[in-house]
């Protein structure tokens, strides 16, 4: 443990699984306090019997719909009482719907909606004012690659992945000397269970590119850690998401078609 995170407490939402269980076995490592939270209870306990074991950290489960906007609501109070304030919120929680819009879903659009983008902010804007006041805080929101291109048959996941990213880099900025850093992390196709919820097919690209929920969490923790505005998750990533920017939108949409068909 480097302790760098001693006497932090950090949230971590969509901690059941994936990416959210990495974020908070990491920052454990580091020394922070944690809170998760995530629809699946049992999954939150059995993670937080293990870190506890592991690192002799506290750790408070808290159950939670995140698509249900009182039950964000309650989340400061039920912190309270367990006299706890938040100095790291790691909004990671999310999902994707993968196919054709038209034939969508609207009630898993919009609740995919609610979650990725409205809980999000929702989460910064009730902890955010906290850190400010104390003057200690980061932020750490999970985008994607996603968000670099237009990306048919994830095209309102692509685009709600943008607003993250577009809102975590100004954020920061409006943050500047204030002691409190966001973090943009934009991960690429990852091992977790992501593509089962979302229900897209594995596929070379899938295949070729993934990379372990460990290292894609290293790489945001670090860039966290270092207060960056963001940081793309592997080389190969970055380069890809460095290369859309300078192609025409319909092109690099194209291009993003093509390698979800491969
Ligand atoms: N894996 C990839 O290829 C990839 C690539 C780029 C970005 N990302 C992003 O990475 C983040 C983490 O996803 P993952 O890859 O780790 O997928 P995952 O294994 O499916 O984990 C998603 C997490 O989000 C939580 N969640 C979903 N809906 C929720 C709700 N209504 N209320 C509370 N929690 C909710 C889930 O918990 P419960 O089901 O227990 O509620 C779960 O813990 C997401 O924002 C995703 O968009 C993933």
């Amino acid at each position: 443990m480097s302790g760098k995170l001693a006497g932090w407490t950090a949230l971590v939402t969509g901690a059941s699984s994936g990416l959210g269980t990495d974020f908070a076995r990491i920052l454990a490592a580091e020394g922070a306090a944690l809170v998760l939270v995530a629809r699946r209870a049992e999954a939150l306990t059995q993670l937080a019997e293990e870190i506890r074991a592991r690192h002799g950290t506290g750790v408070e489960v808290l159950p939670a719909d995140l698509a249900d906007p009182a039950a964000r609501a309650a989340l400061p109070a039920r912190l309270a009482a367990a006299g706890l304030d938040v100095d790291l919120l790691v909004n990671n929680a999310g999902f994707g719907v993968f196919g054709n819009f038209a034939g969508s879903d609207w009630n898993r659009v919009a609740q995919m909606l609610e979650v990725d983008v409205v809980a999000l902010t929702h989460l910064t804007h009730l902890f955010l004012p906290g850190m400010r006041a104390r003057r200690r805080g980061r932020v750490l929101l999970v985008a994607s690659t996603a968000a670099f291109q237009p990306t048919p048959n994830y095209a309102v996941y692509a685009a709600s992945k943008a607003y993250v990213l577009s809102f975590g880099v100004a954020l920061n900025e409006e943050l500047r000397g204030s002691g409190v850093s966001v973090t943009t992390l934009s991960p690429g196709v990852t091992r977790t269970e992501f593509h089962l919820v979302s229900g897209q097919r594995s596929n070379r690209f899938v295949e070729r590119t993934a990379m372990s929920s460990e290292a894609v969490a290293r790489i945001g923790i670090r860039a966290l850690l270092a207060g960056r505005a963001g940081v793309v998750a592997g080389v190969g990533n970055a380069a890809l998401a460095a290369s859309t920017r300078l192609a025409p939108r319909p092109l690099a949409a194209a291009l993003a078609a093509r390698l979800m068909r491969e």
